[in-house]
């Protein structure tokens, strides 16, 4: 196995499973009317690039930066800093640290033309705090509830790993499809089995290596 940086415990690097980012490009695909047109994505915590991988199947491209260098070649760029300034893109999609998820999505909805979607505890979504600041100024579009299980564990990716933590994703489309109030689904049983590729394990898994430490192309 090559080497690996390990970012600090406050960096909140915990990779998600790739079947929970092509669960969310499926439905914004499917379930969004009018249809979508998904060119642009930015995953501004990127990690090791657990999504940014299922993000490039579905998108034109998908751009990748992290406050952390992984080793993966991403920009080094810290999302909260408050001299960032950047084009627009369509989407920011991510999973964020915890203690600074509603600082991305309000930075998200400033950066992004069409949308952004946050991979979250379903317990985030309550709090007075949030309610205040986020969610009543700036209501979600829709909260699609994983009906399974999403096991995400710290610091690797495990696809036998198990869980007793909610997960779902919260989505804002802007702009006229702006609708009056939150849409909340279920992801339907089966996603994990529909949505993993055999390939997964060996590609996001705990061995796979970094490749700008491992002296490999990028
Ligand atoms: C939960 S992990 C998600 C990683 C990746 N998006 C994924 O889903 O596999 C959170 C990531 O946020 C990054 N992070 C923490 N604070 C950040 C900041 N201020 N700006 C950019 N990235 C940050 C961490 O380094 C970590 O990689």
């Amino acid at each position: 196995m090559a080497g690996r940086r390990e970012p600090p415990d406050s960096l909140d690097f915990f990779p998600t499973p790739p079947w929970a980012t092509r669960a969310l490009t499926d439905a914004l695909e499917k379930m969004v009317e009018p249809k979508l047109n998904l060119r642009v994505a930015w995953d501004p915590a990127a990690g090791e690039g657990h999504m940014v991988g299922p993000l490039n199947e579905a998108f034109s491209y998908c751009v990748a930066s992290d406050v952390f260098d992984y080793g993966r070649g991403y920009d080094v760029v810290d999302f909260l800093d408050p001299a960032l300034s950047i084009s627009l893109v369509d989407w920011i999609i991510t999973n964020p640290p915890f203690n600074t998820a509603m600082q991305f999505a309000l930075r998200g909805l400033a950066f992004a033309r069409e949308g952004v979607a946050l991979l979250v505890r379903t317990s985030w979504i309550s709090s007075t705090g949030r309610f205040r600041d986020l969610f009543n100024p700036h209501p979600p579009t829709y909260i699609w509830q994983f009906s399974e299980r999403c096991a995400i564990v710290k610091g690797r990716f495990d696809p036998d790993a198990s869980t007793a933590t909610d997960y779902c994703w919260v989505i804002w489309l802007k702009g006229e499809r702006t609708r009056g109030g939150v849409d909340f689904r279920w992801i339907p049983p089966g996603a994990k089995q529909r949505f993993t590729r055999p390939d997964d394990a060996a590609r996001y898994g705990v061995l796979a290596d970094a490749p700008l430490l491992d002296g490999a192309p990028a």
